[in-house]
C-alpha cells in the first residue's frame, strides 16, 4: 500500500526509526561487543574504550556482582536456566543506564545475543551490536591458550566437538548484528581502530564517573 508521498507504510516507518534522534545519539553512546567464546569481547572492548576514553563493562563481572557469584559458581549452583535470567536482568539494567546518559562499551557474553529476548531488547533500544567474527578453529585455540594462561574458567567450554556443535547452532544468531568484524590474524588494537571508525565513535575528552546506578 501506498500513501501520497509515493512511499509504502513500510518504507516510511523505517525513515522515521532512522531519523528519530535518540536513536542517533544512541549509536554515538554506547557499543555492544557479541561473539562465540573466545571472540575477543573482552580484550577490543578494554581497547575501544581505552581508545575512546568511555567505560568499559563486561556483562559478566555485572552478573557477578548482582549475584554474589562468580558466572562458573551460578552454573554450577543453579544451572544455566538461572544463568540467563540474571544475564537478562542484568543487560536490561545496562540498558537503563545508557538511556540515561551513561557511554560505554560492553563485551556481552557469548550466550547472551543468542538468547532472542536480549537481541531484540538491544534492537529496539538501538545501540549498535557488532559481532567478533573468527573461525571455530581460532576460537577453539584462543579458548584453550586462556584456560591455560589465566585458567579462565568457561562452565560451557567442554570438548571440541561440543565447542564445534555449539559454535555451528550460534552462528546464525550472531550474524544477525548490523555489524561483523573479522578478527583472524589481526592485533586487538587494529579490531578496535575497525569499530571506531565503522561507527564514527568519538572520544570523549573527560571521563566521567559512570558507576551502576544500583
Ligand atoms: C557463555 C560465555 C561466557 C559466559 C558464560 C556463558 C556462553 O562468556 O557468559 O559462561 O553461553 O557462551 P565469554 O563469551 O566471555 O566466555
Amino acid at each position: 500500500m501506498r500513501k501520497s508521498s509515493g512511499k509504502t507504510v513500510k518504507a516510511r516507518k523505517q525513515s522515521v526509526r532512522k531519523a528519530h534522534p535518540s536513536r542517533r545519539i544512541r549509536s554515538r553512546t554506547a557499543v555492544f561487543l557479541v561473539g562465540f567464546m573466545g571472540a575477543g569481547k573482552t580484550s577490543v572492548g578494554r581497547a575501544l574504550g581505552k581508545r575512546l576514553n568511555w567505560t568499559f563493562e563486561d556483562l559478566d563481572d555485572r552478573i557477578g556482582r548482582r549475584e554474589g557469584r562468580k558466572v562458573a559458581e551460578i552454573f554450577r549452583e543453579k544451572g544455566e536456566e538461572e544463568f540467563r535470567r540474571a544475564e537478562r536482568e542484568a543487560l536490561g539494567s545496562v540498558i537503563d543506564e545508557l538511556a540515561s546518559g551513561a557511554v560505554k562499551v560492553i563485551a556481552l557474553g557469548g550466550g547472551a545475543f543468542v538468547q532472542a529476548h536480549n537481541a531484540r531488547l538491544l534492537e529496539e533500544a538501538g545501540f549498535p551490536t557488532v559481532f567478533l567474527e573468527a573461525s571455530v578453529d581460532e576460537l577453539w585455540r584462543r579458548c584453550q591458550d586462556q584456560a591455560s594462561a589465566m585458567g579462565a574458567q568457561r562452565p560451557l567450554l567442554q570438548d571440541e566437538a561440543q565447542f564445534q556443535k555449539l559454535h555451528q547452532t550460534r552462528r546464525k544468531a550472531y550474524l544477525k548484528a548490523p555489524h561483523k568484524v573479522k578478527t583472524g590474524k589481526r592485533t586487538i588494537d587494529e579490531i578496535a581502530a575497525e569499530i571506531e571508525q565503522m561507527l564514527g565513535l568519538k572520544r570523549i575528552a573527560v571521563r566521567e564517573e559512570q558507576g551502576e546506578g544500583e
